[in-house]
Order: structure tokens, then C-alpha cells, then sequence
């Protein structure tokens, strides 16, 4: 359903992060050409940009299953077992988020990624004996928002690391147009440009606007997506000209207004407008310090005069 067919299903279809998708191209050929199994995968960067879809395409390009959990999900040792054991030879394994996964199962993913094994503790006290049981060979692909995040021997594991980037305006403009085909909504090319404009180099917040901008075209236009329409529909949604939502909006706002632009700590601002400190640093602020309206200092965070003049704001002259 529509659902799917929005993901591109392999690697020719996606769009955009040129590097990744030329080494896994050729991990892939080779590991093929092998017959053997692609080595393990680590996908990070901010949310949005598409490690669960390439998640699908690595599988889809093997010709083999996809399971799919996360971090959070495997609560206990016996849990990742259970996955680990149902897997047919050559599957792909994605574990979102699993920079979250507790250290008792991190240690049993360990001899599972490195030899295809597992050790199995049966029994308690004195008389407890450690069996090894064989797993099919398989390739994890693990994501990430930060890799810094992971435990350095969990990270090593991996053969392969790349880092997804935010996509350019371009790109994103490629991605809109062809979601506007999937969905079969036609888009003017200036429409199409301001939508990718004010994702945040993010193609799914490019497909969710996209999504949303359908909605005013259809209730309140004739189904077609055009610059005014669209412009219209963004404006009302109170994404501004850059893409920065309400919350960009808020946390800008009150560095500057609450903490005379800065440095103030992210527990402290996390708390001043009533988000998680660990959706603002997952979330909001990478693309705030990509646009360079935010700066990291050893002190907190700084609002920069990029900023001020996006919010019409004026700079201390201290
Ligand atoms: N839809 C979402 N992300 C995409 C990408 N990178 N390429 C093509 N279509 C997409």
C-alpha cells in the first residue's frame, strides 16, 4: 500500500546520500559475489533521513528477510535469543535506536555478531554450566542518532559505520516530486521547491508537509499543489521560511529572551520550555547548529546572530 511504496525499494531508487549508497553498493555486490553474508552495518544521524529504509533496501538488494526491532523493545537477554534463533541464514536483523539496548543483552549480541553464536547460562550457583549454541550466519544493521552514543565495543563490532547527512534542497525537491507521483498529487515545480526548502533536510518531514499541503489542496483548491497554495498551507502550518517549527521557534526565542542569548546548559533549557533534553539533542538541535543558529560551548548552548536576524530580532550590543 501507499505506506510502502513511498520508501524507494533499492538502492537505485533512493535518492541522495551518495557515499553511503556507493559503498553499500559495493559491500553488497561483493558480499554477493562471495555468497556470502554482508558484514554488520552501523547507520547514524538525525532522525528522518532514512536508516530504516535503507534497512529494508540492504535486505531487499541481499534477497533475504528483514526483522525489524529496537533498542528499547529487547527488554532481556532471553528476548534477543529468541529473535536471534529464529533467524534463517543470510537475514538482516535492524535494531533501531540501539544505542538503548541494556548491557545484559549487549553482552549476548556480542559473540552473536562476532562468531554466530550464543552463550546460554544454564542453571545457578556452583553447578552452572555455559553452553554454546550456533546461529545462523546473519548481518546486523544497527541505527543510531549519535554514535557516540554506543559502547566503543558494540561500535567496533561493526564493519561497516556510515554517516547519513541532511539532504540538500535539491535532493529533497527530487524526493518531494517523486512522492507527489507515489501519491499521485500533482506539484508545481516552485511548489515542490518551497516544500523541500522548509523540511529541514529531512525527507520525512518533506513527505509529512507534503502530506499536509495535499490535505489544503484538496479542501481548499482543486487537488493541485501550487506556490501559492503551498506557501498558503506552510504558513498556516507555522513552518517558517527556513523550515524552524514552533519549538525551533520557542527554544531560540527564550535562550535569547530567558538566558540573554546564552550560554545556558541543555537541562536547564530542556526544562525552561518543557522539552526532553534528549529530543532537543537528537531532534531539534542538530540542524539549528548545521544552520549555524546555535553554537556548543563547554558553558551551553549560544544563539548566533544568524538567528537574531532570521527572527528579526535585535543583537546585545554587549
Ligand atoms: N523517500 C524518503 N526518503 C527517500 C529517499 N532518500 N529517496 C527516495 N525517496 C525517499
Amino acid at each position: 500500500w501507499e505506506e510502502r511504496s513511498l520508501r524507494p525499494q533499492n538502492l537505485a531508487q533512493y535518492i541522495g546520500q551518495e557515499k553511503v549508497k556507493e559503498n553499500l553498493s559495493v559491500f553488497i555486490s561483493a558480499a554477493k559475489m562471495r555468497e556470502e553474508t554482508l558484514d554488520h552495518v552501523l547507520l547514524y544521524g538525525p532522525p528522518g533521513l532514512g536508516k530504516t529504509t535503507l534497512s529494508m533496501i540492504i535486505a531487499n538488494e541481499m534477497g533475504v528477510n528483514l526483522r525489524t526491532t529496537s533498542g528499547p523493545a529487547i527488554e532481556r537477554p532471553g528476548d534477543l535469543a529468541a529473535i536471534l534463533t529464529a533467524l534463517e541464514p543470510g537475514d538482516v536483523l535492524f535494531i533501531d535506536e540501539i544505542h538503548r539496548l541494556n548491557r545484559s543483552v549487549e553482552e549476548v549480541l556480542y559473540p552473536a555478531m562476532e562468531d554466530f553464536c550464543l552463550d546460554i547460562v544454564i542453571g545457578k550457583g556452583p553447578s552452572a554450566r555455559s553452553v554454546r549454541l550456533d546461529l545462523p550466519p546473519f548481518t546486523l544493521v544497527g541505527a543510531t542518532t549519535r554514535a557516540g552514543m554506543l559502547s566503543a565495543p558494540l561500535r567496533d563490532r561493526f564493519g561497516v559505520v556510515s554517516r547519513l547527512e541532511y539532504y540538500t534542497h535539491e535532493e529533497l525537491t527530487e524526493i518531494v516530486e517523486r512522492t507527489g507521483e507515489v501519491l499521485e498529487v500533482p506539484i508545481a515545480k516552485d511548489a515542490g521547491a518551497e516544500i523541500a526548502k522548509r523540511s529541514r533536510g529531512t525527507p520525512r518531514i518533506a513527505n509529512r508537509l507534503l502530506r499536509r499541503v495535499r490535505d489544503f489542496a484538496q479542501v481548499r483548491g482543486n487537488g493541485e499543489v501550487s506556490i501559492e497554495l503551498a506557501t498558503n498551507a506552510l504558513d498556516l502550518l507555522q513552518v517558517d521560511a527556513l523550515g524552524l517549527d514552533e519549538i525551533d521557534h520557542k527554544l531560540l526565542i527564550t535562550v535569547i529572551e530567558k538566558f540573554r542569548g546564552g550560554p545556558v546548559g541543555l537541562d536547564t533549557l530542556a526544562a525552561t520550555i518543557g522539552e526532553e533534553s534528549h529530543t532537543i539533542e537528537d531532534v531539534y538541535e542538530p540542524y539549528l547548529l548545521q544552520i549555524g543558529f546555535l553554537q556548543r560551548t563547554p558553558r551551553g548552548r549560544i544563539v548566533t546572530h544568524l538567528a537574531y536576524q532570521h527572527l528579526n530580532m535585535e543583537v546585545p550590543n554587549n
